[in-house]
């Protein structure tokens, strides 16, 4: 069998694939914005939700995505007698799937639509498939033309079949039959609805309300002329879904107003007979979704009722999403422009499905992450950046006043949920991510002024960062946090920052480091939580307070020796000058205070802070982390080096050269790099060290880590993984992309470009990545890439591409261009160019390099907007002033740098 593989086809990054079910674990999203979440695999298998609880299709994990068939199919049977799936997925279709001169099949598929074509030779029939769900509406819509490309006049006879799972994904095994008990089911002159009577839960049944349909008609308005709405009847006794024996055996079926009531509900009708000549086609379409009532569902046919309607919402879904990722590069390889299409692309994904909704990702009941709220404005602030900033207040509103945050988050911005469990889980990176997205907000928007404006604090049960419990604390308060004279506290923005940055400065173990807590960014280091220490993000913290401080004499310089207000209490952790850093039983006291203070109201008082007392008693402490962090976890080794990452739960540094082999982790070293922590002498030594130890270019380049060859129950669950999986290992490709983040930064191009290119030419590699376009969360030993789509390295990769390769990003809100390509990136004419939106104007930046120079030899020769010349700053740097961009209007321009 030669491999196929996805090429692309067009600018927008649409490609084709010969045989897509020839290839396993494949799957595409589609989604509205309003809460339809869907997957097809290549023979149409795959799922559809709203949420956890409401499920239209049986839910699917990738193990059973190749063998579950309570899916989508549409059937057609010729005179002869003959049954085939158009989808490919009938018993005699599927045992026949390798064998010599089978029907050919093609996927051609781009932003949110899938369209499979199939040419089935039995019945001389050649079918395309499209599938697509509507920006606004919760309904996933089947468009299916089938024609008859033999020179006889042939007549068939369609059936559509889709099983209506309509119930929660807990049902799967919780009470999976009882719950088919409570269904209630109709046919209609359409098609077949189920509204169950109630939501199955132990811990409190509710009343159901929510609609399940399939609805069908054919081009010409005409009706479905039989029904078979339950799966006992569809399939037959002993029949299955690959053989329904209604349709191999021509099952008459019920007609229209049949009710059934108590049995697993099937979207199952027959159409009238269809004749077809000679090259004639005849189209079908299925609506399926989920509504709150049958009006609703009617409302839903009217709007989707003939396929002159549906031709016109594929186009406008085809736009939207077109529209929507509003970012195009041009280098030299044009199969990596179009990936990034996907990678940019994926953010929104992310959005939309959480990172639980798609087949790899079978955990979680569709919640998001506090991390992962954060790093997806990254990419929202360089595509949409409109209501970011809203959304950024609105989130500060999670953060306590223990510097710790709300980790139920529910749908919408800035909604928390209380986390009424005993002591809750703390990861101790989550206070590290809102600055970074507030920092790059300010950036590119020049809108400082955030820092100032006010926010909540999140109450809950949960004090002392995880360590106590407010037990005088009731729901009825609200989950505002309050003074104690009772009213709503509310801080600055930059009031949350500091008290996040400086409770994590004082929550430190035994080696003076941040303490590790429930684990970090990676989740898998979970067992480690009474001793265990993050040497990683605690130079990522250190990077923080630096930031911090610049920010804060951005401030003072525009209004030099002016004071602020800060809550009262952090007078405690304030003055560092009183402070001995090295003394961590002082430290911990400190906190303790702290947080006794504020376990269940703050007093709502403020005292008053210089800004440039502020800067430096923060500049302080980075510097005293750094220099602690230099002397105490560098492992020098000749020519290479790197640090330790972590501590374990018996205070041991975990990396080093052990007998049982070198053991390095990538993490440490990002977040040194990242952070400034190494000095460029160490980024030599660490970026030699990766290469040694962690460079597997075949799977996507620099690993997570060394094979430790132990389980570390000391550490975390990620020791029993196999070696290669996921955080044990793997190509992770958020943190090797957040590498080339700070290797970029730090002014290594050609070395972060080796990381980027390595992963996105593993993605590209279909011959081992087998994904469709996109950047997965991981690639698996032998190179797979998994969890594709949903992953925080999308907007990171897109981040690095945009402000870092092509060095576009905003500063203080005007535009600075400081290109860091390398040779290899600019096309056969000299020119690199990036399209994007910049102050809410389109902007094309192009980079020429005549001389193909190598980034490092290239300087900026000139740079000129239209007729425009552009000025450079004292580093050779462009600077456009946000005002000039914003004169080109919606029109936008282009920007034309010349490299020497
Ligand atoms: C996933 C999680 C992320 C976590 C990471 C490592 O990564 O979503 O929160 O930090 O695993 O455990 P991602 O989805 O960003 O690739």
């Amino acid at each position: 069998m030669a491999l196929q593989r996805p090429c692309f086809i067009d600018e927008d990054a649409s490609f084709v694939m010969e045989c897509p079910e020839e290839i396993s674990q494949l799957y595409f999203p589609l989604a509205s914005e309003t809460g339809l979440k869907s997957c097809v695999s290549p023979d149409l298998g795959g799922d559809a939700k709203l949420c956890q609880e409401t499920f239209l299709l049986e839910p699917v994990s990738v193990e059973n995505l190749h063998n579950n068939r309570s899916t989508r199919n549409f059937w057609m049977v010729d005179s002869d007698g003959v049954a085939v799936s158009l989808t490919g997925a009938s018993a005699m279709q599927q045992a026949t799937r390798f064998t010599p001169n089978q029907d050919s099949s093609r996927l051609t598929a781009g932003l949110m639509w899938h369209t499979l074509e199939r040419t089935v030779c039995s019945i001389g029939v050649h079918a395309k498939m499209t599938s697509f769900v509507p920006v606004q509406d919760n309904v996933e819509i089947l468009s299916v033309t089938v024609k008859n490309y033999t020179e006889k006049t042939r007549r068939y006879v369609p059936y559509a079949a889709i099983p209506l799972y309509g119930r929660s994904a807990d049902n799967l095994r919780d009470h999976r039959n009882v719950t088919s008990m409570l269904h209630r089911i109709h046919t209609t002159e359409h098609g077949v609805l189920v509204c169950p009577t109630m939501s199955f839960d132990e811990r409190g049944h509710r009343p159901n309300h929510k609609v399940y349909y399939v609805l069908g008609y054919q081009e010409n308005g005409q009706k479905p002329e039989a029904f078979y709405p339950t799966v006992e009847e569809f399939i037959g006794e002993g029949g299955t879904f690959t053989h329904p024996r209604a349709v191999c055996e021509a099952y008459l079926g019920v007609p229209a107003g049949t009710s059934r009531a108590g049995r697993e509900a099937m979207g199952a009708f027959r159409f009238p007979a269809i004749e077809l000549a000679p090259g004639e086609s005849c189209r079908f379409v299925l609506l399926l979704g989920v509504e709150d009532s049958s009006a609703d569902v009617d409302a839903i046919f009217t709007r989707y009722n003939s396929v002159a309607k549906i031709d016109q919402v594929l186009e406008q879904t085809k736009r939207y999403w077109k529209q929507k990722v509003n970012v195009a590069f041009s280098t030299n390889n044009a199969d990596r422009d179009r990936l990034m299409k996907w990678i940019c692309f994926q953010p929104y994904l992310r959005r939309l499905f959480g990172c639980s909704f798609l087949p790899h990702h079978d955990y979680g009941r569709g919640g998001r992450g506090w991390r992962d709220l954060w790093q997806d404005c990254l990419s929202l602030l360089l595509m949409e950046p409109g209501q970011v900033g809203q959304m950024i207040e609105a989130n500060y509103g999670g953060v306590r006043v223990d510097g710790t945050n709300a980790t139920i988050i529910g749908a919408g911005d800035g909604n928390f949920i209380a986390d009424r469990n005993g002591i809750a889980r703390v990861w101790m990176d989550h206070a590290l991510w809102p600055q970074m997205t507030t920092k790059l907000y300010i950036d590119q928007t020049g809108d400082s002024g955030i820092l100032e404006r006010v926010a909540p604090y999140f109450k809950d049960p949960q004090a002392m960062r995880g360590n106590g419990i407010d037990d005088t604390w009731t729901p009825d308060e609200g989950n505002w946090q309050r003074t104690a004279a009772g009213e709503i506290y509310q801080g600055t923005i930059l009031e949350h920052l500091l008290v996040e940055q400086l409770t994590a400065f004082y929550d430190v173990g035994e080696h003076n480091l941040y303490r590790l807590r429930g684990a970090d960014w990676n989740d898998a280091l979970d067992m480690a939580a009474e001793r265990g220490e993050s040497v990683a993000f605690t130079c990522a913290y250190a990077g923080n307070l630096r930031e911090l401080a610049e920010m804060i004499q951005t401030m003072d310089k525009a209004c030099p020796g002016r004071e602020i207000e800060l809550l009262e209490e952090l007078a405690i952790l304030l003055g560092g000058e009183k402070q001995d850093y090295d003394d961590i039983q002082s430290k911990q006291e400190r906190l303790k205070d702290y947080l006794d203070r504020c376990r269940f109201t703050v007093s709502g008082q403020r005292m008053r802070v210089k800004l440039s007392d502020l800067a430096e008693d923060l500049q302080q402490r980075a510097d005293w982390l750094t220099e602690h962090l230099r002397r105490q976890e560098w492992i020098d080794h000749g020519e290479e080096g790197w640090f330790n990452s972590y501590y374990d739960n018996d205070g041991q540094a975990v990396e080093g050269i052990f007998p049982s082999g070198v053991r390095m982790m990538l993490t440490g070293q990002v977040f040194a790099i990242m952070g400034k922590v190494a000095d460029d002498e160490q980024i030599k030594q660490i970026t030699r060290s990766a290469d040694h130890y962690l460079y597997r270019p075949e799977i996507g380049g620099y690993r997570l880590n060394t094979d430790f060859n132990e389980l570390k129950f000391n550490l975390g669950r990620m020791f029993g993984f196999a070696y290669g999986e996921k955080e044990n290992g793997a190509v992770f490709s958020h943190m090797a992309v957040m590498y080339a983040n700070a290797l970029y930064r730090r002014g290594f191009a050609k070395e972060g470009w080796k990381v980027l290119k390595a992963l996105a030419d593993a993605a590209l590699h279909f011959e081992s990545s087998r994904i469709y376009p996109g950047i997965p969360e991981y690639f698996s030993a032998d190179g797979r890439g998994m969890y594709n789509y949903l992953t925080g390295a999308a907007s990171w990769f897109m981040l690095t591409m945009i402000t870092q390769v092509f060095g576009v990003r905003g500063q203080e809100g005007n535009l600075l261009l400081e290109p860091r390509l390398t040779a290899e990136q600019f096309d056969q004419n000299g020119t690199a160019q990036v399209s994007l939106q910049f102050a809410g104007c389109p902007l094309t930046i192009r980079y020429h390099n005549a001389e193909g120079k190598e980034y490092g030899e290239y300087g900026i020769a000139s740079a000129c907007c239209g007729e425009q010349m552009l000025t450079q700053d004292m580093q050779g740097r462009i600077v456009v002033p946000r005002e000039q961009i914003e004169r080109l209007g919606a029109a936008g321009g282009v920007i034309d740098v010349k490299l020497v």
